[in-house]
């Protein structure tokens, strides 16, 4: 006996295929919520099943959202005791224009943390809660799979950091974060991975230094610079070199690492003044708003629009590829 004729389907759902090629899968054409913001309370509160848990989260469907053609897709995930909602308001995703061409998911933390640090509630897996709700997603959106992006904020930045570092990070083709809380990253041989890596810390952060002198609440805690460096080794090889650009007013300085075709693979944002905030050049998101941290003051810089750009030259095939990781500059 012959299969079924194989050919022709695959041709049909080419003849369908959408403005641009993408790999296709179930969630084109699928269930999705209409555009716009999408949540029940201020937990989130759709919900998967991962690790015997309902984990919780909301999500943001671009205006004009077309089943058939592949957005990218972007987790942003929250700071410590904040919520999904409030890390919307921080990065503000839904204000700009390049955000059409994402799905965006604010996943909600177990009892607000997420894994890490020492404060974390010992036993919760948010890498597999994250790799979960990635197929989650995908079943149920039309999602281009090589366009999958995290960002985060402190606590939420440092998962994206482990998140960077794992396996599941794998499905994943660059990691935002802002104000980093860096518990698991805590020396060059912590991490065997090659990323695009964008980070952005402020020199007044009273939460995770910049240079930090005792362990945070979480746990021991790295020198941001330094660990910026260690991005750089891992994506560029023992001799890799940063590059410096100062900010004309002097408010932050560009660190850049550059080798092969991976031009800035890792950028990082070393502001003079800021303290433990998501930039926000406005003053009108949720750390300038509401945090008790100085975040008003220091208005130089719209990182979410940084992002978005850098989320933007980077998809899984030009990222930087995970074989032989400890050799392949040779
Ligand atoms: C999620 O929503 C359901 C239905 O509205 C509600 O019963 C439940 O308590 C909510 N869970 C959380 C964690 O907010
Ligand atoms: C889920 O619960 C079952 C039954 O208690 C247990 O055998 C299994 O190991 C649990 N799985 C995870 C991922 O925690
Ligand atoms: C988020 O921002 C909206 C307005 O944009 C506001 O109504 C809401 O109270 C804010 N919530 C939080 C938790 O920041
Ligand atoms: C930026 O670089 C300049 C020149 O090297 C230096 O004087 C300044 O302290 C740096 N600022 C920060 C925030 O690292
Ligand atoms: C740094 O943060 C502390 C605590 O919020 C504040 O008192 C101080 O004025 C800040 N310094 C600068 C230079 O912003």
């Amino acid at each position: 006996m012959f299969g079924p004729p194989l050919g022709i389907a695959t041709l049909i759902s080419v003849a369908l295929a959408s403005p641009y090629p993408f790999p296709r899968h179930t969630g084109c054409g699928g269930k999705h919520h209409e555009p716009g913001y999408h949540f029940r309370d201020r937990h989130g509160n759709f919900s998967v099943e991962s690790g015997n848990l309902t984990r919780y989260y909301s999500v943001q469907v671009p205006e004009h959202y077309n089943p058939h053609r592949g957005y990218g897709l972007i987790f942003d995930y929250h700071g410590n005791t904040d919520t999904s909602l409030e890390q919307r308001n921080n990065s503000q995703y839904q204000n700009y224009p390049a955000s059409s061409d994402y799905v965006i998911i604010y996943p909600q933390g177990y009892e607000r943390h997420w894994q890490g640090p020492s404060y974390a509630v010992p036993g919760i897996n948010d890498l597999q809660f994250t790799t979960d709700l990635l197929t989650h997603i995908k079943s149920n959106y039309c999602i281009d799979p090589n366009r999958v992006y995290a960002s985060g904020k402190s606590n939420g930045a440092g998962f994206v950091d482990l998140l960077a570092c794992s396996d599941n990070g794998d499905a994943f083709a660059a990691f935002a974060m802002a104000s980093a809380a860096l518990y698991t990253d805590t020396s060059l041989s912590a991490c065997s991975k090659r990323r695009a890596v964008l980070e952005s810390h402020g020199d007044n952060d009273t939460t995770i230094p910049y240079h930090p002198t005792e362990a945070g609440s979480g746990g021991v805690l790295p020198d941001v610079g330094q660990w910026i460096h260690w991005w750089g080794e891992r994506d560029c090889g023992p001799n890799a070199q940063a590059a410096v650009a100062v900010d004309e007013a002097d408010a932050y300085n560009i660190t850049t690492y550059s080798c092969h075709q991976y031009r800035d693979v890792v950028k990082h944002y070393h502001f003079a003044k800021l303290d433990h905030c998501w930039p926000d050049a406005q003053g009108d998101n949720y750390d300038a708003l509401y945090s008790s941290h100085n975040c008003i003051a220091t208005q130089v810089l719209d990182y979410t629009s940084v992002v978005l750009d850098f989320f933007g030259r980077w998809n899984l095939e030009n990222a930087p590829r995970n074989v032989a990781p400890s050799t392949w500059w040779v």
